[in-house]
């Protein structure tokens, strides 16, 4: 069998936790392979709101296989309250694992990163301020400590060298910073990783694909946040892309299977960089207030604007997307009218292609599409969806040449309609 990969094709927030838990019962294993608990994945069912950070959204099916891959950095702190929360809904856990090779945030990490954006003052990232960068600088600069090295008798002493080299970088910021109180929290975090099954992922993966076991792997963030491909530097530090599930999880290109790329039926963006759709207006205004689009990990108001068509013809090219996924198509319900960015224009001139330089003005040129005005959320055959939105649909797909397979039309689990 072949490694399925779901990922978001926008700036994060797109569905895919949502679209995870919907899909689960086709896969026995899911797989996140890189970001840590910059991440928030909303799900919802029955009388369950969930938002994930760490652990993949595969978690609320019993008996599912789920995998905390290589590739993502994992913080003690909050994979224990993930671990309290998800217990106290009574979740099964025998069958998580979390890959040795996974690096580890320590609590000065928070710290740097916090140094590092307050140091940038109004060109900051606008980072979710989870230690996410500093953790991945010291993966490739190759001073981290990963997840088995927990179970080293010099555990300590690695904790306490990297902790003091962080400290006189602090010192260099001149930041304020205090570091006693939150070390217990994460050494009872290491404790409750302690207690999973901490194993060689990258032998599993493989064994459970030549087994013939159905795996998905569950991108976090999205494309435009990579790190080689989003608006540098306003990115993440990890590769959101198709292929950061090879390196994140040790399964080789040529394993890989469908890949489904989430997209939001417009757009949001949370922190700084460019957006060349946003709307600064009571459109976007709109978009953020019926979207409800206040970020699921830090609650802050996500920026909003049309969808992006040559954004989203570049995320497509590459991850080499197979099938697109739609995401709260019911929140255009609202709508008279419907914009797309079909180019863009910069100095002047048409173009479809995304700038280098992430200061250069980018004006949309838009198209428009009458709005259905219909409240789609109760809608469960495709049949039923009204005719202006199976047109934006068709034009999609037509602008990226790739089909629309699964059209959400609600948070739910069962606002879910199955177009092939
Ligand atoms: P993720 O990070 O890609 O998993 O997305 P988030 O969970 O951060 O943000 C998506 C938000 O939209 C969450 O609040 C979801 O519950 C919600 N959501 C997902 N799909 C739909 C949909 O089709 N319609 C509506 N109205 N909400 C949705
Ligand atoms: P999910 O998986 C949306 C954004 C931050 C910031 C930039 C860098 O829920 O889609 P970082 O903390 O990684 O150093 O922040 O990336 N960002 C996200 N935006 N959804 C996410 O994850 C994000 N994870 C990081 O807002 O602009
Ligand atoms: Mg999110």
């Amino acid at each position: 069998m072949k490694l399925d990969v779901l990922l978001g094709l926008q700036w994060g927030d797109e569905g895919k936790g949502k679209i995870v838990d919907v899909l689960t019962p086709k896969y026995d294993v899911i797989a996140r392979f890189q970001g840590g608990p910059n991440a928030g994945h909303s799900l919802e069912f029955n009388e369950i709101k969930h938002v994930l950070h760490t652990i993949p959204s595969g978690i609320f099916h019993p008996k599912k296989i789920n995998i905390i891959g290589n590739g993502v950095v994992i913080d003690p702190v909050v994979f224990k309250k993930e671990i309290e929360e998800l217990k106290a809904l009574k979740v099964d856990f025998s069958n998580l694992f979390i890959s040795k090779k996974a690096h580890l945030i320590l609590p000065s990490h928070r710290l740097l990163d916090a140094a590092s954006e307050a140091s940038k003052g109004v060109s900051k990232i606008g980072s979710t301020l989870r230690g996410i960068g500093p953790t991945y600088m010291d993966k490739t600069g190759r001073n981290g400590i990963r997840v088995g090295d927990i179970f080293s008798p010099d555990f300590k002493e690695k904790y306490s060298f990297l902790t003091n080299k962080h400290i006189d970088i602090l010192k260099q910021y001149n930041f304020d910073y205090e570091l006693t109180s939150k070390e217990a929290e994460w050494f009872e975090g290491i404790e409750v990783i302690r207690s999973f099954q901490v194993v060689d992922s990258e032998y599993l993966m493989n064994k459970y694909i030549q087994e013939g076991k159905t795996t998905l792997a569950e991108g976090a963030q999205g494309t435009m946040l990579d790190i080689d491909f989003g608006s540098y530097p306003f990115v993440t530090s990890s590769n959101t892309i198709c292929a950061g599930a090879c390196t994140g999880l040790g399964v080789a290109p040529n394993r890989i299977g469908e890949v489904m790329g989430i997209v939001k039926a417009y757009c949001t963006r949370v922190g700084s960089g460019p957006f060349p759709t946003e709307l600064n207006d009571a459109t976007g205004e709109n978009l953020r207030k019926i979207g409800h689009e206040f970020g699921a990990t830090t609650g802050r108001p996500r920026r909003c604007g049309w969808l992006d068509i040559p954004a989203l013809r570049y995320s497509v090219i590459i991850n080499g997307v197979s099938q697109i996924i739609l995401t709260k198509s019911d929140i255009l319900s609202e709508f008279d009218t419907i914009k797309v960015c079909t180019h863009y224009k910069i100095d002047g001139k048409i173009t479809d292609q995304l700038p280098f330089d992430v200061n250069v003005e980018i004006e949309p040129v838009y198209r428009e599409f009458k709005g259905w005005k219909k409240d789609i959320t109760e809608v469960t055959r495709l049949e039923e969806l009204p005719v202006e939105l199976m047109e934006y649909i068709r034009f999609i797909e037509e602008e990226v040449k790739v089909p629309v397979t699964i059209i959400s039309v609600g948070p739910n689990r069962k606002q879910t309609i199955f177009k092939k």
